[in-house]
């Protein structure tokens, strides 16, 4: 059992987890869209990640008897008006998440929730990667989106990357 709080914090964050995967379909959709495919199959990994975020909380929620309420998943919301505008729109997204996570745990501690803490622990080290990898999207895109060569170069070394399951086991 957790603190009814803690439950209800849990709980919201499997909806936004789930969000955050729908957001960056959006983003990858809308790069494949654009005849970017590399931009396309980062943002494709990327909602993989989120999905496996939603599907930790999820579990995590169930190894302590708790009850998951399932809500309706926000509509992506975000005007994008050019290819920069989703690299912005992930950082920005990331921030907000980081900021969620951070009040979970803040919670927790409150609670003297020790073991929903520990659990926290690798989604609070996670996000200072997903910030990192957000900040790194806009930089190269700063340096070498703006002329068509740099473009499809970068676009390129995006399509290696490659989805693999989160270290976090439960
Ligand atoms: Fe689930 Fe991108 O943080």
């Amino acid at each position: 059992m957790l603190e009814p709080e803690i439950s209800k914090l849990l709980n919201n964050q499997v909806n936004k987890e789930l969000y955050s995967a729908y957001l960056y379909m959006d983003f990858s959709n809308y790069y494949y869209e654009e005849g970017l495919d590399g931009f396309g199959n980062w943002y494709a990994v990327q909602y993989q990640e989120e999905r496996d975020h939603a599907l930790l909380f999820n579990q995590y929620l169930l190894n302590n008897g708790e009850h998951v309420t399932l809500e309706a998943i926000d509509k992506p919301d975000k005007e994008i008006g050019g290819l920069k505008d989703p690299l912005l729109f992930g950082l920005e997204h990331e921030r907000y998440v980081t900021s969620l996570i951070n009040n979970i745990y803040a919670a927790a501690k409150d609670a003297n929730d020790f073991r929903t803490m520990q659990f926290l622990d690798w989604f609070v080290k996670e996000q200072g990667e997903e910030e990192k990898n957000a900040e790194d999207m806009v930089k190269k895109f700063e340096l070498f989106g703006s002329d068509a060569k740099g473009l499809y170069m970068l676009d390129n070394e995006l399509k290696s990357r490659v989805y693999s399951a989160p270290s976090l086991v439960l």
